[in-house]
Parts: structure tokens; sequence; C-alpha cells
């Protein structure tokens, strides 16, 4: 590819990322106005879980994103079935929602339920949990924050184990059952789960 059209191409993707950012930035500072803590799902797909989760927990407010419309469009189509008025459910993507996140605004539980594994080994870069993603989420996260995460994939798991482990903004934490069971749309597809929780330290 010509070194003219790499740039260009950079210039783009560069350009279509600040306005996401300012396009989400405005679209939360109006949904979450006044607040001050959110529960985070990061990966929502259909919204099966995080839609039972509000539900069950009407003094928490909910935001759920994915990058994928139509899973959005479903998980928007729970919240207003079930007439729930303390969820909202966001296309984005998971970086660009972290930065675009109104700075009065932490993040109090963050869930991330079977995210992709990716597992062949050149493509483990892809995976969401990262020494960069843990930082970003730790920044956004308030103080005692708690992360959940449950995946089938033994690899993903103790990749995530290891990676929050050696991150000095959270610590893991042992015993505490999964807060709450509503099985997801991959989860029952797999035959295994693996559950991790850590807590912010500052
Ligand atoms: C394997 S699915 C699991 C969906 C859901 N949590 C469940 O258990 O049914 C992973 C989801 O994460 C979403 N996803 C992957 N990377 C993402 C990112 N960077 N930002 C937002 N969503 C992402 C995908 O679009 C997909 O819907």
């Amino acid at each position: 590819m010509p070194e003219h059209t790499k740039v260009m191409g950079k210039e783009w993707a560069e350009a279509r990322r600040s306005a996401n950012v300012a396009r989400l930035g405005a679209t939360l500072a109006a949904a979450l106005a006044g607040r001050t803590g959110i529960t985070f799902e990061l990966g929502c797909g259909h919204g099966h879980w995080l839609a039972a989760y509000a539900a069950a927990h009407a003094d928490e407010f909910c935001v759920g994103i994915d990058l994928i419309t139509h899973r959005v469009e479903r998980s928007v189509r729970k919240q207003t079935l079930g007439k729930l008025d303390n969820v909202i459910f966001l296309k984005a993507e998971a970086m660009e929602f972290l930065e675009a996140l109104p700075g009065e605004i932490f993040l109090e539980k963050i869930f991330i339920l079977y995210p992709d594994p990716w597992p062949k080994k050149k493509h483990h870069k892809n995976r969401f949990i990262q020494a960069s993603s843990l930082d970003l989420l730790a920044k956004r996260a308030g103080p005692g924050a708690s992360l959940h995460f449950r995946t089938d994939d033994a690899d993903y798991f103790e990749w995530t184990r290891t990676h929050v482990e050696t991150h000095g903004g959270w610590k893991l934490k042992a015993g505490n059952p999964w807060p709450f069971e509503q099985t997801t749309f991959f989860e029952e597809r797999m035959k295994a789960k693996r559950d991790l929780e850590a807590e912010r330290v500052p």
C-alpha cells in the first residue's frame, strides 16, 4: 500500500475515533446527568444479563455497551419491555466509552462476561484484557470498585488472572460468589464458568 494511503487511513481512523468519543461524551453527559457512579457491563451482547441485573438492583444505575448494532438493539428492547429506568444500552467501543465517560462519573462495578477469547497466540493482542485497558478501567473506577470477569476459556482466564495480579491498580479477591446469576446468550453455549473478582486499590 502506498505510504500516503496509509497516512490518510490513519488520519481517517483517528478522526473517526475522535468523533465517536465526542458523540458518546455528549450522550453520556445527558444520560448520566446528576449521577456519580454506575454499574458497567462491557460487551453486553444481547443484554440478557444486565437487563436482569438492573431489574434486581433498582438502587444501581447500569450501563451496557457493545460494538454490534443488532445486539444493542435487542438489549434496548429488553430495557423497554421490562420498563427499566435504571439501565441504558449503547453501541460503543470500550476504550472510546471509557475515554468519553464524564469526569464526575465513576465505575462502581464492572462486569465482563464471556469476552471473545481470541484463542490463537498471534491474536492474543486483540483480547480486551491488556495492561492498557486495566489502566483505563482503574483510572475510571472509584475507590473500592469491583471488577468481575467470567469466561469459559481456561487460557484467557489464566491470562486475565496474571494481568490483574501484576497490575498495581487492582487486587485479586478470592472466595466471593459470583454476584448475580443470569444465563447470558453465550453462556448457554459454553460448558465451563471461570470467575475472577478484583478490587480497585489506590
Ligand atoms: C462473546 S460475546 C459475549 C456477549 C455477552 N457478554 C454474553 O455473554 O452473551 C463478546 C461481546 O463483546 C463485544 N465486544 C468485543 N470487543 C468489544 C469492545 N472493544 N467494546 C465493546 N464491546 C466489545 C462483542 O461485540 C460481543 O458482543
